[in-house]
């Protein structure tokens, strides 16, 4: 197994320690990318990605080479401390340079471990916030941990033991190869953005891939198999959203 470790945290601390425990659970390669080593210059709010194509955001050397990383990976582990209630600076800019992964949805087959470490709050809304971006990027399955560790600089025995629980299940998840149906909200995202292509005037970066990748044609990526009630919310989201747009 190919893990990849985005690191939101400017130090190898805290919040390093939780991957620490992650990785004593999983067998495989780890590689690492640190978002304070990287310098990408801030988002300029250009809308290039959106509207042009991600190739032309003026940052896209910068940010394109993990983008390619995290196709390549069979699983992601992305890390964040709570800075002022939110992820770090460092998380939120390369969020924001992916941003067109929520027009765009392309990770249908890919699995996360999210980890997030604060002093006392906000651990458990960062990590949603941190699984809910990755949905909207298509990622079919997250797992959370979320540790506040007061003046602490390591997790206790209590919190090891949920690490190691959780960590075991992303990876026998991951080794099972399984893809989960999509949950109800993925499904309205999904129709969403599919059903914009067909507007008027629709985006036209974005609708140029969801006709390359055959996307549009379907209520919900194919390589996730839907049951009867899913496929016809599917149908349901798209026509509603059509006519809506
Ligand atoms: C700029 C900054 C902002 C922070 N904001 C919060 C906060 O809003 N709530 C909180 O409980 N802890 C906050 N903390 C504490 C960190 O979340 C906490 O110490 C975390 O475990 C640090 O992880 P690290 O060792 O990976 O840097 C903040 C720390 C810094 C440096």
């Amino acid at each position: 197994m190919k893990y990849l470790i985005i690191n939101g945290s400017p130090r190898k601390k805290n919040t390093w320690s939780i991957v620490k425990q992650i990785e004593s659970n999983l067998d495989g390669e780890f590689e690492e990318v640190h978002l304070i080593k990287e310098k990408i210059p801030l988002c300029n709010g250009c809308f290039k990605c959106f509207e042009e194509g991600e190739s032309e955001c003026p940052h896209f050397e910068f940010v394109n080479p993990i983008v390619e990383k995290i196709k390549e990976c069979d699983g992601l582990i992305i890390t964040s401390p709570v800075y002022a209630l939110n992820v770090t600076g460092l998380l939120k800019n390369f969020f924001d340079h992916t941003a067109y992964f929520y027009h765009r949805p392309s990770f249908f087959d890919k699995k996360a471990l999210v980890a997030v470490s604060t002093a006392g709050a906000g651990h458990n809304k960062v990590a949603k916030y941190i699984d809910e971006t990755l949905r909207h990027w298509g990622f079919n399955k997250n797992y959370k941990i979320a540790i506040a560790f007061g003046a602490r600089e390591h997790p206790e025995a209590k919190e090891i033991d949920k690490i190691d629980k959780t960590a075991q299940r992303f990876r026998k998840d991951l080794e099972s190869k399984k893809l989960h149906g999509p949950k109800f909200m993925d499904l309205i995202f999904y129709n969403a953005w599919r059903a914009m292509t067909q507007a008027d005037e629709p985006n036209l970066a974005d609708k140029e891939y969801w006709e390359n990748t055959d996307l549009v044609n379907h209520e919900f990526a194919p390589i996730v198999k839907l049951n009867i009630i899913q496929r016809m919310c599917g149908k349901l989201f798209f026509f509603i959203f059509k006519r809506m747009f």
